[in-house]
């Protein structure tokens, strides 16, 4: 099924270019855009088109509008019901009950809704979560899972090639330090024979940065430590192992919880290829040796002071950095899993990395953008209620399970105050459900770009654009097709959009490929969230003026609540909240 926006778009189109074919020459810029209209009482749709076309052919917008609308008299099309010229030229649609019922029938059943595949299949690779061995993950790492997660989901639904990558920072020098402390402290963890969590190595990791700063002997243990595991002592290599493992139950914890997939590739996984950047660049002359370093030199980017700023691929050590790391990775994501399509997910403080590291990779001659498309997609901080950084009572951040625990008990709370007659088992699952799906439908609902504020009062309320009244609506549709009792597949008879709050539903369900194409084009979930929220707007006001049950339209009427449905617990589903029967 074509978008309503999409068919309009093509339909004027066409209606522009019969009457101006002289328009066909002017340019790349689409001639027509088709927004939907921005009051109710205006229609479905409107074209705004004719302003800017009566420009370009020195001709009265007016009559520009006049002569598109009136193709359409000539040539009518079962979608439109009715055009109107307004003000200085603008179109006003109005599209016909009939079709529109029609098009949602064709959504109930079909397990795409509606929604073709891709035109252009693309080998998008995804790089999100991405915490880092031996610390704690952050908020900052929820946002980019539960941001990267809902970008995955959409381009896996939409039939592309998806890579989900969790470029985890385990490679470095300051696991030389950890080692050398360990070795030292903690010697049969390290060989295995003891069992251990990363709430104990992050505080080994930081006790052994207190005495690598005190203790010069430490010191030259732990460089001593880099030199062994970088060269691959096999015993170096066994401890940096166990330490990963560790990290790794707790990231996965998490990961489990959330119902997110990832395939681990962290940094070390480009060790193997640094050095062999670094020549690849010397010799394409992209390298310049500052102050020791090896340094690229990129048009646009200046420090404080106004002077070159470079981005440093090899330090005067001799070691390499998360900037060559990321080089190595770009190679390998366009060579050698040959993506057309690269996304990263972190928060805004790395926009000026990523800029760099994309303008070094085209200098390079690895990235085309011609067939290559590269973003990275920045998010803002999470604050607390009091508008400072998340921090949680004591001043110390909060774990990250303990964070995803109390949703979680919270909503237990709410669902057995609400509902005492339920088993505990079901209570918890329903809490689980809707504990998460706060936490996951907040995030994605706040644009990214910004800063987000945590409250678990606000996530959990069951007014307003939440995951909780999204879910409590989703039940609620269920609970009437359950109370009329009547199999779906049965029903003999059509849907008919008679009433406005009817038809203003069906128009609602059939732009959610609408709101799916904006998420992907901007890579903003919010754009699915706020379609979500309107639906379930929409939903309501239906159920206040149109009676179900009972009713001489009761058959069209649940079928309207079935494609509704479908498409609610659907949109949830790309953004990785799971609906519920009960709640
Ligand atoms: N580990 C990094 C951090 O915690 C994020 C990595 C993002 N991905 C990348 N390819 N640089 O900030």
């Amino acid at each position: 099924m074509i978008s309503p926006l999409n068919f309009l778009t093509e339909e004027f189109t066409k209606a522009t270019t019969e009457a101006y074919p002289e328009l066909l020459e002017q340019g790349t810029q689409p001639l027509i855009e088709i927004k939907p209209a921005t009051q109710e009482h205006f229609g479905h749709y409107q074209c705004n088109s004719a302003m800017r076309l009566g420009k370009i052919l020195k001709i009265n917008p007016r009559q520009v509008a006049e002569a598109i609308a009136s193709y359409f008299d000539k040539s009518p099309t079962p979608l439109i019901q009715n055009l109107e010229v307004a003000g200085p030229g603008f179109i006003n649609i109005t599209l016909a009950p009939q079709k529109v019922a029609e098009l949602v029938e064709t959504i109930i059943d079909d397990p795409r809704l509606g929604i073709p595949d891709a035109e252009k299949r693309q080998k998008v690779v995804i790089d999100f979560s991405s915490p880092n061995t031996a610390k704690e993950m952050h908020v900052g790492h929820l946002r980019s899972t539960i941001i990267g997660d809902a970008i995955a989901r959409l381009f896996e639904f939409l039939g592309h090639d998806v890579l989900r990558l969790n470029h985890i920072g385990d490679w470095g020098t300051a696991f030389g330090m950890l080692i050398a402390y360990m070795k030292k402290e903690v010697p049969e963890v390290l060989k295995g024979n003891e069992q251990t969590d990363l709430s104990h190595l992050v505080n080994w990791y930081k006790a052994a940065k207190k005495q690598f700063d005190a203790d010069p002997e430490f010191m030259k243990a732990s460089q001593l430590e880099v030199v062994e595991l970088q060269g691959g002592n096999p015993e170096s290599i066994k401890a940096w192992n166990i330490i990963c493992v560790i990290s790794r139950q707790a990231y996965q914890e998490i990961y489990d919880l959330l119902d997110v997939k990832l395939t681990e590739r962290g940094e070390s996984f480009y060790n193997p290829y640094l050095a062999d950047v670094i020549t690849e660049l010397e010799k394409k002359g992209l390298v310049t040796v500052s102050e020791g370093a090896k340094c690229i030199f990129l048009e646009g980017f200046k420090n404080r002071e106004g002077a070159p700023l470079p981005l440093i691929i090899q330090k005067s050590d001799g070691g390499y950095n998360y900037a060559t790391t990321d080089l190595a990775a770009i190679r390998n994501r366009i060579f050698d899993e040959k993506s057309n399509h690269l996304i990263y997910i972190t928060d805004a403080g790395q926009c000026q990395h990523f800029k760099m590291i994309f303008q070094a990779a085209v200098k390079a001659g690895w990235l085309d953008l011609n067939r290559v498309q590269v973003e990275h997609v920045p998010f803002g901080l999470v604050l607390g209620s009091d508008g400072k950084k998340f921090k949680t009572r004591s001043g110390e951040t909060e774990k990250l399970i303990d964070l995803i625990q109390n949703a979680i008990e919270k909503a237990k709370e709410i669902i057995r105050e609400k509902n005492p007659q339920y088993s505990e088992e079901e209570i918890n699952d329903i809490a689980k459900a809707l504990g998460i799906g706060a936490i996951k439908y907040a995030d994605l609902s706040t644009n990214r770009t910004g800063d987000y504020v945590f409250s678990y009062d606000k996530m959990l309320k069951f007014e307003g654009n939440t995951a909780a009244y999204l879910l409590y609506s989703y039940v609620r549709v269920n609970g009437i097709k359950r109370k009329v009792g009547k199999d779906i597949k049965e029903i003999q008879a059509h849907i008919q959009l008679d009433h406005p709050s009817e038809m203003a539903l069906g128009v609602h369900l059939l732009q959610f490929n609408e709101a799916l194409d904006a998420m992907a084009r901007e890579l903003l979930p919010n754009r699915l969230t706020d379609y979500l929220y309107g639906l379930a707007e929409k939903f309501h006001a239906f159920f206040r003026d149109c009676r179900v049950e009972g009713s001489e339209q009761q058959d069209s009427r649940l079928l309207l609540c079935e494609a509704v449905a479908q498409t609610m617990r659907a949109g949830l589903e790309l953004l990785g909240v799971h609906t519920v029967d009960r709640m």
